[in-house]
């Protein structure tokens, strides 16, 4: 950031932010940015290629004495990918002050608390809590993000950008299953309460809601741990996770019921009772118009061919837009793959998206 001309710190929540000014002393900021956190075993692109297209813009400026009238700003989010207390995007949560005291005590499976995590990042997690309060006083003008599409869309269709329309709503889920402990010989298959097989009707239930979704819709089950897990006892409890994700809002909302029942009912036939909890980790944001129709003309000007397309993934950009109007670029992921260390975005692909950011953000500024 330093060598791209920015002026560099640390903001309230653990964003790292750089800033080029503008000419308009008073004028709201355009921020741009992304994270540079990955998921376990995952790829170099999701994320740090809007970063790191972010810091390409400012380059361009400082290289070329570009003057903007607002000031510019390149975020690297905290905490983007989804962690084990089931929370995603931590950094722009809590600039937009939705991080919660009862966030910072949920517990993760080493027993340790969100809060007690930041304070081991160096951050006091009550200062982390006023971020929303302190960044409320920085107006902002637009937030646009550069990132890979982690889907197969525009390599299938052979388009270099896409310009995002929304972003999916995300519904998560952890379920108990509590069954009986009993001998795994003996116990004849009638009488037994066996918790793993609850949970593993619950993956196909969950499964199916994803694939039924009339318009879009995704449902995974990622971990299932058991007790007592031994070879020779029949399981007494199982935690299951999951999330359901779609940009159709009214799918999202009336999945959890949906499941619910389903998940009770197949319990039941089991013998075994199942506790729910679900909670919304972000709504279905759409991108705004203005945005969209900026990094159109924009892109449109640079003679690349681009096609609107929904966002599968969450981002930052899902928080900022209470903020101000956001917008999203995307460039093609390899065969689709993200999430994984396969992840894969051609160098081409890249510089197309940079000059499509650096031209929405000079758009941008007189808009
Ligand atoms: C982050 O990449 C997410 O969509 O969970
Ligand atoms: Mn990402
Ligand atoms: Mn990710």
């Amino acid at each position: 950031m330093t060598a791209a001309g920015l002026q560099v710190h640390l903001d309230q929540a653990g964003n790292l932010i750089g800033v080029r000014h503008g000419r308009t002393p008073a004028a709201p900021a355009i921020r741009t940015g992304s994270h540079t956190d990955t998921v376990i075993h995952g790829g170099r692109f999701d994320g740090a290629v809007g970063v790191v297209g972010g810091l390409e813009v400012a380059r361009l400026l400082a290289e070329n004495d570009i003057e903007l009238d607002h000031d510019f700003i390149v975020v690297d989010f905290f905490g983007e990918e989804t962690n084990a207390f089931g929370l995603s995007c931590l950094g722009s949560r809590a600039l937009v002050g939705s991080l919660t005291t009862q966030h910072l005590d949920r517990v993760d499976d080493d027993g340790m608390t969100l809060g007690s995590r930041y304070e081991g990042f160096g951050l006091d997690p009550s200062y982390v809590l006023r971020a929303g309060e302190a960044f409320a006083k920085k107006r902002l003008h637009r937030y646009v993000e550069l990132h890979v599409e982690q889907g197969p869309v525009l390599q299938e269709r052979g388009t270099s950008i896409g310009v995002v329309t929304a972003i999916a709503g995300i519904q998560r889920l952890v379920a108990d299953f509590i069954g009986r402990p009993d001998h795994a010989g003996s116990t004849p298959m009638e009488d037994r309460r066996d918790a793993i097989a609850a949970a593993a009707s619950a993956v196909l239930a969950i499964r199916q809601e994803g694939c039924s979704a009339p318009r879009h819709g995704v449902s995974t089950t990622s971990k299932i741990v058991t007790e007592p897990g031994s070879p020779n006892v029949v399981s007494s409890e199982a935690r299951l996770w999951a999330e359901i994700r779609s940009v159709d809002a009214p799918w999202l909302a009336s999945a959890p019921g949906r499941l619910t029942d389903e998940i009770q009912a197949k319990a039941h036939s089991f013998g075994v009772e199942v506790d729910l909890t679900w909670w919304l980790d972000n709504p279905t944001v759409p991108a705004h118009e203005a945005v969209q129709e900026t990094i159109v003309t924009a892109v449109d000007a640079l003679g690349i061919e681009w096609q609107p397309i929904p966002s599968g993934a969450v981002h930052d950009a899902a928080h900022i837009a209470q903020l101000a109007p956001m917008g999203m670029i995307f460039v093609p992921s390899l065969d689709g793959r993200s999430h994984c260390p396969e992840e894969w975005t051609a160098p081409q692909d890249i510089v197309t998206g940079v000059h499509a950011l650096a031209a929405t953000i000079l758009e941008l500024d007189h808009s």
